[in-house]
């Protein structure tokens, strides 16, 4: 296989960095409006926000959604200071496309992360549709080997790939490989979008393949159509067109409420702040990914990106407080908590 992944992660960096619209704003969240307790009843001191996935205890529902992983200085720098943060506050970290091992096999130090995150959960992770492009099961067990990962992500981005110059668009029969790869693994396989939305059918094919788990990673944060615009140098504004499209995560989590007996359910795309979380967590969310907010810190320091941990969880356990919920099993999926959805 050759492929042009290595450099390209850096091209999508610099321009998540140049262009501060590829994260699109959609503010999805602030349509969904929540009660107030003026008598809680609790102690602020008292609420409880920690909770269990894949079989570990999380100090709070965050996922740090996955990023990057490459030979390059910059994203093993990343990886590194996510991964210690991650584990300093024991929360959820996935990694991004583990593709570029099998082109550059100097890229594999930079998901070697156990280390730096001996305890908490990691995922691994690859694209689902490179299943039709010479990727096979042996390559997944090493994508998760050399993470020492928890489960393994693939990733579904057909409208990245359709508006990339060089996309991969052969989509045809990836369900039922990723199926056949998941009762071979060894570690449970979860499905995510990068940023589109998984629908309904989506899920209902995952679950008739045996997979569980679901980021629904939808639209209203970060675009990958707008980041692939910029690398488009052939006068097409396609990604342009694209940029907003797909299921804005609120309503993504919505559609896949009836699922919820048999699916667990990850919120990601477009979530800024703990309040977007708790809304999450509401409508049937088990953990909350975010993948943007997290870049520019993870480039600076491990402490960088702990400050930015220790709000997210600040606000997440004051909205706790203020719907006078003093744990996660008062939360999850209570809709009456909700007075209006606009
Ligand atoms: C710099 C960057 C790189 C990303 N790389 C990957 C990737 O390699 N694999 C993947 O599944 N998702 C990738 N994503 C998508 C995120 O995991 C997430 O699904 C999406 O960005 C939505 O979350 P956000 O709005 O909080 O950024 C990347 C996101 C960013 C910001």
């Amino acid at each position: 296989m050759t492929d042009p992944t290595n450099e390209r992660k850096i091209e999508h960096i610099r321009a998540i960095e140049r262009d501060p619209e590829t994260d699109r704003h959609g503010h999805w969240f602030d349509r969904i409006l929540l009660t107030n307790r003026a008598l809680p009843e609790l102690a602020l001191d008292e609420i409880d926000p920690s909770t269990d996935f894949l079989g570990k205890r999380l100090s709070f529902p965050l996922l740090v959604s996955s990023m990057t992983g490459g030979d390059h200085e910059l994203v093993r720098t990343i990886n590194t200071n996510l991964a210690i943060a991650a584990e300093r506050c024991q929360v959820a970290m996935a990694v991004g496309s583990q593709r570029v091992m099998f082109t550059h096999p100097a890229a594999e130090a930079s998901f070697a992360l156990r280390e730096h995150a001996p305890s908490t959960v990691l995922i691994g992770n690859v694209g689902g549709v490179q299943l039709n492009y010479g990727f096979d099961l042996d390559q997944c067990r090493r994508a998760v080997d050399i993470l020492a990962a928890d489960a393994l992500y693939f990733h579904l981005n057909p409208l990245q790939e359709a508006v990339q110059p060089e996309g991969d668009t052969d989509f045809r029969g990836i369900a039922d490989r990723i199926g056949e790869v998941g009762r071979q693994l060894g570690v449970p396989v979860l499905l995510k979008e990068v940023g589109a939305g998984l629908s309904a059918a989506d899920i209902a094919l995952g679950l008739s393949q045996g997979i569980q788990y679901f980021d629904l990673a939808g639209s209203g944060g970060t675009s990958w159509s707008r980041i692939e615009h910029h690398r488009r140098h052939d006068g097409s504004d396609i990604g342009l067109r694209f940029q907003d499209w797909g299921l804005p995560t609120p309503l993504a989590l919505q559609q896949a409420a009836p699922f919820l007996d048999r699916a667990t359910l990850i919120a990601s795309g477009g979530l800024r702040d703990g309040i977007d979380m708790v809304k999450s967590v509401i409508l049937g969310a088990s953990l909350c990914g975010m993948a943007a907010p997290l870049l520019q810190p993870a480039m600076e320091s491990a402490e960088a990106v702990v400050a930015v941990i220790e709000r997210l969880r600040r606000e997440f356990i004051t909205a706790m407080f203020l719907l006078g919920t003093p744990d996660m099993s008062a939360l999850f999926r209570n809709r009456a908590l909700i007075v209006q959805e606009r």
